[in-house]
């Protein structure tokens, strides 16, 4: 029999805590090939969730309580995890509000998927069957779905609807691995890098849809503001794509400074200048890109990966030069030429960007 660990991190939940408790164990009947155990980890909540937890394991020997500080979501669930992994050897691991916000019912629905081969099971509000609460005033769904796809879009994994979903099943191999990655997240961004950590060590990624409810007794802890800044920072400094487009800009930078040195200052031919400052920009952003933008997927130290990897490079950008001269050439003997640098700045954004992102990805920065 495989283990499942629930984790359940709670602050302030005894309204909630028993009929959830309750409604996970009877998934018992539904999985009879695993063993389900619950560890609540409750910081400290001066209410009397701790004491029904207590109450609770008379009945349900599986059950288990962690009583930690209170030092955010993410510290909860680290401390939840480690304590699972050392007592408990589980298979799989959940992360689920305590707040009857997720549904104990469609745990099934998550195992199902794991053993089906996914790593990682994600409980989806956003994609097709999932829903936010019909009631939630209007800013608060836009704001929701916003902050979503900025993660969605900044990752450039459109696969995954819902990056920020506290519902999920891991195996517990991954948690093992991600521990020492993520342990230093203690909010609510906690989600993000942990989902995060997962993408790039390539498991396999599966979502399932959820209804997600307001709760009904108590109140959300979560600090809006604290969260939204967390994870706006998060993105920009672990986003491939985002670090990706400031080489560029930096390469432009490059570029721009040494023709502008060559042709002005050094009296150099323009088209000498112009070759020189297109290479060592090129350079330049093989470099970066390769030990910053995706530095997780860096290439092996050897003349033989960086030789042909280099030549590729050169290739595609070969290819951007190419594209940007044709369509800027197209668009201005069409339209006109009054208008040549917003042509120039859409090919760039819609074109180039993308294209030489996907082949990157394709043939250099191969994911692994
Ligand atoms: N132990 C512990 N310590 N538990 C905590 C702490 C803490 O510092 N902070 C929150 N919790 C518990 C709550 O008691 C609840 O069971 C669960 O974590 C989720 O907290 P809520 O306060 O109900 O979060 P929310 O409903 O506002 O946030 C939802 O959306 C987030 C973003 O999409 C949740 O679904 C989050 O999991 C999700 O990340
Ligand atoms: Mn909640």
């Amino acid at each position: 029999m495989r283990k499942l660990v629930v984790i359940l991190p709670t602050y302030n939940e005894e309204k909630n805590i028993l009929r959830l408790i309750e409604g996970i164990f009877a998934n018992e009947k539904k999985l009879p090939n695993w063993e389900i155990h619950v560890i609540v980890v409750d910081s400290n909540s001066p209410d009397q969730t701790q004491s029904i937890v207590l109450a609770l394991i008379e009945k349900y020997p599986k059950l288990h309580l962690l009583r930690t500080k209170k030092e955010g979501l993410g510290k909860a669930y680290v401390q939840g995890f480690t304590s699972a992994l050392e007592r408990l050897n589980p298979y799989l691991i959940f992360e689920m509000d305590a707040d009857m916000s997720h549904n104990p019912k469609e745990i099934p629905h998550f195992v199902h998927k794991i053993e089906q081969g996914a790593d990682f099971v994600i409980g989806s509000r956003y994609m097709k069957g999932g829903s936010i609460p019909k009631n939630w005033p209007i800013q608060r769904k836009i704001y929701s779905t916003a902050a979503n796809l900025y993660v969605r879009f900044a990752f450039m994994k459109l696969r995954i609807t819902d990056w920020t979903s506290g519902y999920r099943a891991i195996k517990s191999w991954l948690i093992k691995n991600a521990i020492s990655q993520v342990k230093d997240y203690s909010g609510y961004v906690f989600q993000v890098a942990l989902l995060d950590f997962a993408v790039k060590n390539k498991s396999h990624i599966e979502e399932v849809p959820i209804q997600f409810v307001d709760r009904i007794h108590g109140k959300s802890k979560i600090n809006s503001f604290q969260y939204i800044i967390q994870t706006l920072f998060y993105v920009l400094f672990h986003s491939s794509f985002i670090k990706y487009a400031m080489v560029g800009l930096i390469g432009f930078t490059i570029d721009f400074g040494i023709s502008y040195i060559g042709i002005e200052k050094l009296a150099l031919q323009v088209w000498i200048a112009t070759l020189i400052s297109t290479e060592i920009s090129i350079i330049s952003n093989f470099f970066l890109n390769n030990f910053w933008s995706f530095s997780h997927k860096k290439l092996d130290h050897s003349m033989k990966s960086y030789v042909p990897n280099f030549l590729k490079f050169n290739l595609v950008s070969s290819g951007s030069i190419v594209i940007q001269t044709v369509g800027v050439q197209l668009l201005t003997m069409f339209f006109g030429r009054k208008f040549w640098y917003i042509y120039k700045v859409c090919i760039i954004a819609f074109i180039i960007i993308p294209y030489s992102y996907i082949l990157y990805n394709k043939f250099i920065w191969k994911d692994r």
